[in-house]
């Protein structure tokens, strides 16, 4: 069977004590939690006063403040979040503070309560925390893709140059000022086309070597192959910008393997208003962004965790 003919004919809802989970409006493969207000304001209030430095330092707060949030929903609610991050029909959801509050600290405390109900984020190298803030903007002089804002930053899986499991991610929108265009791109493996051609190819499974530029400060290589078996179903290691081809036959399959993958009629734009976020399975879902239109006033921050499941 073909993975296309995996696709599920529609998520079902999940209904709980302050939530509801149901299929997004934009996706059908991705689900959008809501939290009722009065859960929102009472998670805000509960963890007013652990600061960003104590969520930094000790990193049983992260937990806590996990269970802060459960406390104000049903014993389900944990165990349906991990269910969606591992069910291969969905892998994914967003999730947001309707606007309760503008408080990039609030922000940083409700992503870590939802990564430490999935599991346990990744030390993230690039900002030497748990969690990464990252700004987006007219000039950049970076090394990579990652705040260029006017080309296509193609699409991707993350993890790719560190040596451990990068089972999911999540990535939030703390701000955004004159932003036109940007949208998160996103596909689901089992809706891309020419997936069996480039699974069934020699190169599938050839050890390609990544690294890192400086600014990510991890120095050493490592060697991952494109695909591999997860719970017994194929999944995808890639990025063009750190991956280290020797051959041009190495070269054009990565090019092409690339190129379909941004050609695919899967691949979907999904806009996140500021204080939303969007969690993912990394090992079956591929991200990037689009590139924004010209504007010297143009800011947009965002919050990234990544991590691993906890069995
Ligand atoms: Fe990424």
């Amino acid at each position: 069977m073909c993975a296309m003919e995996m696709k599920k004919e529609s998520l079902p809802v999940f209904t709980g004590e302050g939530y509801r989970i149901q299929p997004h409006s934009d996706h059908e493969r991705l689900y959008n939690i809501e939290l009722e207000a009065h859960v929102i304001d009472r998670f805000l209030e509960e963890v007013r006063n652990i600061s960003d430095e104590q969520l930094e330092y000790i990193p049983y707060q992260r937990l806590i403040v996990a269970n802060t949030l459960l406390e104000l929903l049903d014993e389900n609610f944990g165990e349906t979040i991990r269910h969606i991050l591992h069910d291969r029909s969905s892998g994914g959801f967003t999730v947001g503070l309707s606007n309760r509050t503008t408080d990039p600290q609030d922000y940083v405390k409700f992503s870590t309560a939802l990564t430490h109900l999935a599991g346990i984020p990744n030390f993230d190298a690039m900002s030497q925390k748990y969690y990464a803030r990252f700004s987006v903007k007219h000039t950049d002089d970076s090394d990579s893709y990652l705040r260029q804002a006017y080309r296509r930053f193609t699409l991707h899986t993350d993890g790719t140059y560190v040596d451990e499991p990068t089972d999911w991610l999540l990535m939030m929108k703390m701000e955004e000022e004159n932003a036109v265009g940007g949208s998160s791109r996103l596909l689901h493996l089992d809706d891309w086309e020419e997936f069996d051609y480039y699974y069934n190819h020699p190169l599938a499974s050839y050890p390609f070597t990544y690294k890192a530029p400086a600014s990510k400060n991890v120095s050493e290589d490592v060697q991952r192959k494109t695909f591999y078996d997860w719970n017994n179903r194929p999944c995808i290691c890639f990025i063009d910008q750190f991956v280290y081809p020797e051959t041009i036959e190495q070269a054009q399959y990565l090019k092409g393997l690339s190129l379909s993958m941004e050609e695919s009629s899967g691949l979907i734009e999904l806009e996140l208003p500021v204080g939303d976020l969007v969690m993912l399975n990394n090992r079956f879902w591929l991200h990037g962004r689009a590139g924004f239109e010209k504007n010297p006033q143009l800011h947009r921050e965002l919050l990234r965790q990544r991590g691993r499941f906890v069995q």
